[in-house]
């Protein structure tokens, strides 16, 4: 228990300071985790009525209901994907929401369970679903994907350089028996490209996080969700998000900025006002104490009041 509870919260004072000024009676978090941003959230805004806290992963919702227990008549735990918050807020009868924030991606507390199949450090069944009841695996994808489409997802979504010879190593390692594990596949990707990177990065890492990300639909999510969270916004709402990897952010960026500058009313305005025109990241000496937040890029966005 101990050590699934080692998540550290990533940018909290740049959290804070998104939403402040901002007055937040209903708020809604996307990716509660344990529960460390949803912590400090309300304990800068007694104001808030209503806390929606959804994970969906049961385990991750347990830990955050044990932290947040000061606040238990205001929070709202449920287990849930964020690109169905609209069945969600109509399910509460929420029509309006004042703030909505998203931490993306897994929890370190995730990684370091090696039964969930994170982690190329860790020995484990190959699955990589944040929801246990989620359809697809990473050993699926792994041991029945095409050479053609594993390079795809290697490419685009990995931004493996080597995405060729990562795709081609498993598919001649599957012919004789399936892979099932997080070592051997870390093993093959070693092999496979330990000569043709340098620096620090261990080989299977980009591999690794391209299959959490197809298994998890984590960039489709984050398109549908961020979307529809914008369509909930009350005017003068604020949403703040964190992306560990750059095609996340890129989605945030893209989405945030169309409603920015594309004309959307009879004014010409677009209806939200970007409060981070440049991402914020961590500081030094955050990104020296938990490395894990160095790649982590910020952004906030308001709704304009008055189109
Ligand atoms: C980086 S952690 C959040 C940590 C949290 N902010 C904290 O301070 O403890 C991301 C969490 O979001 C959850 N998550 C990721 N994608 C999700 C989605 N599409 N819907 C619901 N939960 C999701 C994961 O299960 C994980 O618990």
């Amino acid at each position: 228990m101990n050590q699934k509870r080692k998540h550290t919260s990533v940018m909290l004072e740049e959290c804070l300071k998104g939403f402040e000024g901002c007055h937040l009676p209903v708020f809604f978090e996307g990716t509660v985790g344990a529960g460390g941003h949803a912590e400090a959230i309300l304990s800068a805004h007694p104001e808030i009525e209503r806390y929606i806290a959804c994970d969906q992963d049961p385990e991750a919702l347990e830990l955050a209901k044990e932290r947040l227990t000061p606040w238990k008549d205001k929070v709202e735990f449920v287990r849930a994907n964020f690109k169905d918050l609209d069945e969600v807020l109509k399910a509460r009868n929420v029509e309006w929401v004042n703030g909505f924030f998203f931490d993306f991606g897994v929890s370190s507390m995730q990684l370091d369970q090696g039964e969930k199949g994170f982690s190329f450090m860790r020995e484990g069944p190959l699955d990589m679903r944040m929801d246990p009841d989620g359809q697809l695996t990473a050993k699926e994808v792994v041991n029945s994907y095409s050479e053609k489409k594993l390079g795809e997802i290697f490419q685009t979504v990995g931004e493996e350089p080597h995405w060729r010879k990562a795709a081609r190593a498993i598919i001649s390692a599957r012919k004789n028996k399936p892979i099932e594990t997080t070592q051997e596949l870390s093993s093959l990707m070693t092999e496979a490209l330990a000569f043709k990177r340098g620096g620090k990065l261990h080989p299977a890492t980009l591999v690794f996080q391209a299959l959490r990300i197809v298994v998890n639909q984590e960039l489709e999510a984050i398109e549908i969700g961020l979307k529809k969270a914008l369509d909930f916004l009350t005017p003068q709402g604020r949403v703040g998000t964190i992306a560990f990897h750059s095609l996340e952010d890129r989605i945030v960026k893209n989405m945030f900025r169309s409603a920015c500058f594309k004309p959307k009313s009879k004014t010409g305005k677009g209806f939200l006002n970007l409060l981070t025109k440049k991402p914020w990241m961590p500081s030094f000496k955050e990104a020296k104490k938990n490395p894990r937040s160095r790649s982590a890029k910020m952004r906030f966005a308001e709704k304009i009041a008055a189109l």
